[in-house]
């Protein structure tokens, strides 16, 4: 009832807007939508605010637009049944940024929002409504240090993901605080996701789909992605393997830390005891892949590894002779343990080692799992003294039944 005395009453009121200036004159539209208590009910029934700024619209980048370039359908007569609250028709910003829209048609964000879901980012999330600005401006919602918390309206809201399943655990942005990416300032959401054309994670076209991950790193990190393309782990990795080391398997994805952060997983305290380990001390990923868990086992109990679990910050880890991005099979004439390349490998910490130093076996069983000569003549010792344990008890144990077989035979007698 007020809404039709108002469209009577204001163009009594205002009778230089209506005639002079035009009807879609900006200033006729905000005579009544700059009304701080103006609201009206949603689809929803919920109550919102239909206040505009114009002060905040007037310092837009579309300050020189009339209100109905965006609000297509309200105009005079179709003012009540034109806007987003009771059609949910939204305003199209496609219609002039042809190229966002083309790219932003891609992304997870439209996808869900095609299936009939809500919430989902449409460009006024993430850009705003009558304020954008550009993002090369300090006060836009996407300039660089902004645009965490533009994501974080609704991705850290712990019941906006768990309506969305977006997975148990920390949130992105909780995880993404405490790690060196942030820190550096050089960081934000948007450098490994992208922006319009941000896709889900099981779209092989993601920024972060497991096989592109490296690639996406190595835009900031490009010698270590080279290094790892190249190496064993890197070319599983290309395939799509689930099991197959990329970049986030060792580093964590949103919360990566310095390595010298003791929390990192890959701080050096931790290589040999959980970051190769976690795969290579793996029956299940050992038997898929063929290869032995024997090497771990076998460095812990080596040399290195007792001085290593006891703490000694020298000896050497798995990295510290096989690499660490550039990993590759023994085998392989490039790789820091192919036995040509030794002296140089152990030689970083035994600068005097002879060839035959060289050749002392590092981890105990060689990498089929096939014993070394020390480890074979324990095994014939041990074999040994089980022989003569068992001929020396069973040979009292059949002494003892014939001696007791012959008692009873006696007594019978
Ligand atoms: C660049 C495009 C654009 C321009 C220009 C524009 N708007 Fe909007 N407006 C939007 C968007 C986007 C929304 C949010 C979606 C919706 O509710 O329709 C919106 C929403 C609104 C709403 C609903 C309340 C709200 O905040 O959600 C009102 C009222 C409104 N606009 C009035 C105006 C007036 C008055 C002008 C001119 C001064 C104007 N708009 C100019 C894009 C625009
Ligand atoms: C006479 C006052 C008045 C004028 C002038 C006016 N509006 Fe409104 N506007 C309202 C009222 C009242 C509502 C709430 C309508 C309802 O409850 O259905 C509204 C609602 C809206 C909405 C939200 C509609 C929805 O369903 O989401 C938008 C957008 C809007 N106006 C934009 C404009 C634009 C653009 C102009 C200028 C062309 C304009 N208004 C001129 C009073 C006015
Ligand atoms: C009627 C056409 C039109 C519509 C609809 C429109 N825009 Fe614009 N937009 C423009 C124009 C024109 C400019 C350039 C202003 C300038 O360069 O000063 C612009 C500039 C921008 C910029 C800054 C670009 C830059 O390079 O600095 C952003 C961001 C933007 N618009 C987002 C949006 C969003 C989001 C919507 C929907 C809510 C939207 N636009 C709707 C015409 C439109
Ligand atoms: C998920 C958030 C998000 C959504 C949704 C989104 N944008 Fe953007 N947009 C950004 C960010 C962040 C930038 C800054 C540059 C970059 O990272 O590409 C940007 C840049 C732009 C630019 C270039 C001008 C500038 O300010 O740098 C335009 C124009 C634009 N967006 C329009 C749109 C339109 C139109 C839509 C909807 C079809 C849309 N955006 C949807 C986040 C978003
Ligand atoms: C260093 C790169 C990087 C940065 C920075 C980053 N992400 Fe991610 N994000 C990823 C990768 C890689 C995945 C895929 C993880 C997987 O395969 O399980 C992912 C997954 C996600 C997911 C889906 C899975 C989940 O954990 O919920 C969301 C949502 C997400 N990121 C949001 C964000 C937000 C919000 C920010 C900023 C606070 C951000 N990301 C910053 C790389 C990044
Ligand atoms: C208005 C709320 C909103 C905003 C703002 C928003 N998102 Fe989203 N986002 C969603 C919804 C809803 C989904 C879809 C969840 C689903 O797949 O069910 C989603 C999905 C995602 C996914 C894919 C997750 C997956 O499981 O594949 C990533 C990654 C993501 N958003 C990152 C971002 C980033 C980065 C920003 C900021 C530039 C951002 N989002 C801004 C609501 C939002
Ligand atoms: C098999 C586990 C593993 C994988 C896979 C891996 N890293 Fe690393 N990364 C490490 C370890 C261990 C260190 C610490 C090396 C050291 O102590 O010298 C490290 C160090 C780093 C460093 C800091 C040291 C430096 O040299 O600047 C960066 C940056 C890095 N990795 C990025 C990446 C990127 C990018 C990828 C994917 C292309 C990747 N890592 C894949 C284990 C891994
Ligand atoms: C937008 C650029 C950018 C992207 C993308 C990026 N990083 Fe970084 N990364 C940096 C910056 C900047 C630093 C901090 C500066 C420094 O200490 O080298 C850093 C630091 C690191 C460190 C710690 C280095 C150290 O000295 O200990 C690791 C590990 C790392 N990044 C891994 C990754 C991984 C894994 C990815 C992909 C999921 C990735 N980064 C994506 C820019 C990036
Ligand atoms: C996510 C699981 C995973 C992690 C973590 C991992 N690896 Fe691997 N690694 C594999 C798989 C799977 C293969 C077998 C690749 C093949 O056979 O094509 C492999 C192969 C190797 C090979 C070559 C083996 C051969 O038979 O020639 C070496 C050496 C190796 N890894 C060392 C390491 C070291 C050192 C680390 C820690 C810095 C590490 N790996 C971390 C999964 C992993
Ligand atoms: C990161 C440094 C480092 C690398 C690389 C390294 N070692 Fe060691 N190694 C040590 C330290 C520290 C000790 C502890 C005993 C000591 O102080 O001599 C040690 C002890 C040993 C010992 C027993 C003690 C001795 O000196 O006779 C042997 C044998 C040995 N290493 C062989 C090798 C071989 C073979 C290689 C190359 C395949 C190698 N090491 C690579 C640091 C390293
Ligand atoms: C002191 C150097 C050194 C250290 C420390 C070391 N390795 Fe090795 N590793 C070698 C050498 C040399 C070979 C090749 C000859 C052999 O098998 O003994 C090898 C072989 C391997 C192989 C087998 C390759 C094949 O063809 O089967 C794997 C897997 C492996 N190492 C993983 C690890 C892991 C995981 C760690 C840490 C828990 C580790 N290594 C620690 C030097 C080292």
């Amino acid at each position: 009832m007020g809404k039709i005395l108002l469209w009577i009453v204001l163009p009594l009121l205002f009778p230089g807007l209506t005639a002079g200036i035009g009807w879609c004159d900006n200033s006729f539209c905000l005579g009544c939508h700059q009304d701080q208590t103006l609201t009206m009910k949603d689809v929803h029934g919920k109550s919102v605010s239909l206040f505009v700024s114009k002060t905040e619209f007037k310092s837009s980048v579309h300050a020189k637009l009339d209100c109905s370039d965006c609000h297509t359908q309200i105009k005079d007569d179709t003012h009540a049944a034109g806007g987003e609250k009771t059609t949910g028709q939204r305003v199209n910003c496609g219609g002039c940024h042809r190229e966002a829209e083309r790219e932003y048609q891609q992304s997870v964000h439209a996808n869900v929002t095609m299936k009939g879901m809500e919430g989902a980012a449409y460009c006024y999330d993430c850009h705003g409504k009558h304020n954008i600005l550009s993002s090369q401006n300090p006060k836009s919602m996407t300039y660089f240090s902004n645009i965490e918390k533009t994501c974080d309206r609704c991705h850290a809201n712990i019941k906006f993901v768990r309506e969305h399943a977006l997975g148990p655990g920390p949130t992105p942005e909780a995880l993404f605080k405490g790690s060196v990416h942030r820190e550096s300032g050089k960081v934000t959401c948007t450098s490994c996701h992208g922006s319009h054309n941000l896709r889900s994670l099981i779209d092989p076209r993601s920024s972060v789909f497991r096989s592109n991950i490296p690639e996406t790193c190595g835009s900031c990190h490009p010698q270590i992605t080279k290094e790892f393309t190249e190496s064993i782990h890197g070319v599983l990795a290309a395939k799509g393997r689930s099991d197959a080391p990329t970049c986030t398997t060792c580093h964590g994805i949103h919360g990566i830390k310095a390595v010298i952060n003791p929390n990192s997983p890959v701080n050096e305290r931790r290589i040999a005891l959980t970051t190769c380990p976690q795969c290579h001390a793996s029956l299940r990923i050992a038997r898929e892949y063929g290869f032995s868990t024997a090497p771990v086992k076998s460095y812990l109990n080596s040399f290195h590894g007792l001085y290593y679990r006891g703490g000694d910050p020298y000896v050497a880890e798995c990295a510290s002779c096989h690499g660490v991005h550039d990993i590759r099979p023994p085998s392989d004439p490039e790789s820091t343990v192919n036995k040509n390349n030794l002296k140089k490998t152990c030689g970083r910490c035994h600068p005097d080692a002879s060839e035959s130093f060289t050749k002392l076996s590092i981890h105990t069983f060689g990498p089929t799992g096939r014993a070394n000569i020390g480890e074979k003549v324990v095994g014939w010792v041990r074999t040994f003294y089980i022989v003569i344990i068992i001929a020396v008890v069973g040979g009292m144990v059949f002494l003892n039944f014939t001696d007791w077989l012959r008692k009873t035979i006696d007594r019978r007698l």
